[in-house]
């Protein structure tokens, strides 16, 4: 049922808040500032995670690779997994592998886990479908809160994905002895802050609506972030792409002048998502190289943000200022609205887009 939605996908977008902040109650004691260890898993003995995945769930795994190697200096590698599945990587003996599915039917994934599973990996799952295959196959299993997701292109199910591989960084990090008390509690406060953030964001629904008006008129657009907002700019451009058919890219902000920054012109917007981090001034000056070139920014940020990166752009849309912990959360909603109110624009079949399967069952 849509309810008053005019599809699935935007319902989703909306849902957000409630998903999230029901996923992370079931991970954060919130009430003495904890992040619960899974049980199960014991972080201080193992000295390498893999992760493996799929579309937007390698894209929540590739975030996750950020929050584990900073708060539990813990070692990740991350694939897709229709390449790690025949790719013989060796595994630590101390490893765990993290599959991450929605579905929990992908084929890739699931012969990821059977795999890892064969070199002796003990194996957790991050799944929305716990009757799933890989939910029951899993060593651990780490429930998404997501509810059932209809739309083809995941989006609740992301931000779930996200607060669970959160909340576990966190877990892992005190596990391991890399934060303290205090540092869990800011880390855990600062997530129980998600939902009300992400209502704050879905407020900006129109400006974005009225920004897709002009995207749904080009051929390619371009996405740039640096650091935790690279994966978030992987995600906004296989969104724009699965949904709207426009061409879209997103690359590390670091890289555009080894390659990509060939293709900008007036044609081709730049989104760029840099909330203002320790990475930001390195972004602004990736945006200064989109400018000079006569590209068009479409800049996602935050009041310091937009003040210290002073540059003029197509449009700004700011967001409120956050710990950086919680910004892969919160700025996939401003991508995905995109995405979205740009198929609208396009008259695409936004739920159902053209040569795509919500669970990808073959390889
Ligand atoms: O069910 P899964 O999470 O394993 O699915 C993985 C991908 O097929 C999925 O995320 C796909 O990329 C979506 N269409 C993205 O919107």
């Amino acid at each position: 049922d849509k309810g008053n939605h005019r599809h699935f996908m935007v319902k989703e977008i909306h849902e957000q808040p409630e998903v999230v902040g029901h996923t992370l109650a079931h991970y954060l004691d919130l009430a003495n500032g904890i992040a619960k260890v899974p049980s199960g898993i014991d972080f201080a003995a193992i000295d390498r995670l893999s992760i493996t995945a799929c579309g937007t769930a390698y894209y929540a795994g590739f975030v996750a690779k950020y929050w584990f190697e900073r708060l539990a200096r813990l070692p990740v590698d991350i694939d897709i997994a229709s390449e790690f599945r025949y790719r013989e990587q060796p595994l630590s003996r101390n490893g765990l592998s993290i599959v991450i599915s929605q579905s929990g039917e992908t084929a890739d994934t699931l012969a990821s886990l059977r795999y890892a599973k064969g070199e002796g990996q003990k194996i957790a799952a991050v799944v929305n479908v716990q009757e799933s295959t890989i939910a029951r196959e899993a060593d651990i299993r780490l429930p998404t809160l997501a509810g059932a997701e209809i739309g083809v292109a995941s989006t609740k199910a992301f931000t779930a994905q996200l607060s669970v591989l959160a909340a576990t960084a966190v877990a892992a990090g005190k596990a391991r002895g890399v934060l303290s008390a205090e540092d869990e509690g800011k880390l855990v406060r600062a997530l129980s802050e998600v939902p009300r953030l992400m209502h704050q964001v879905l407020k900006l629904d129109e400006q974005i609506e009225a920004l897709a008006r002009e995207l749904a008129k080009v051929k390619h657009c371009l996405y740039l972030g640096r650091g935790t907002s690279y994966p978030i700019a992987l995600e906004g451009a296989l969104k724009l792409k699965e949904i709207s058919y426009i061409h879209a890219e997103g690359y590390a902000a670091g890289e555009l002048k080894h390659g990509p920054i060939a293709l900008i012109d007036e044609d081709m917007p730049v989104v760029v998502i840099a909330p203002y981090d320790r990475v930001f001034e390195k972004t602004v000056s990736n945006m200064q190289e989109v400018a000079a070139r006569g590209g068009r920014i479409i800049l996602i940020t935050d009041r310091k943000g937009q003040e210290a990166a002073a540059i003029d752009t197509l449009a700004t849309i700011i967001l409120p200022e956050m710990p950086a912990i919680v910004t892969p959360l919160v700025y996939a909603i401003p991508v995905q609205l995109l995405a979205y109110h740009t198929a609208v624009f396009m008259g695409t079949d936004v739920d159902q887009p053209r040569n795509l399967a919500k669970s990808v069952t073959v390889e």
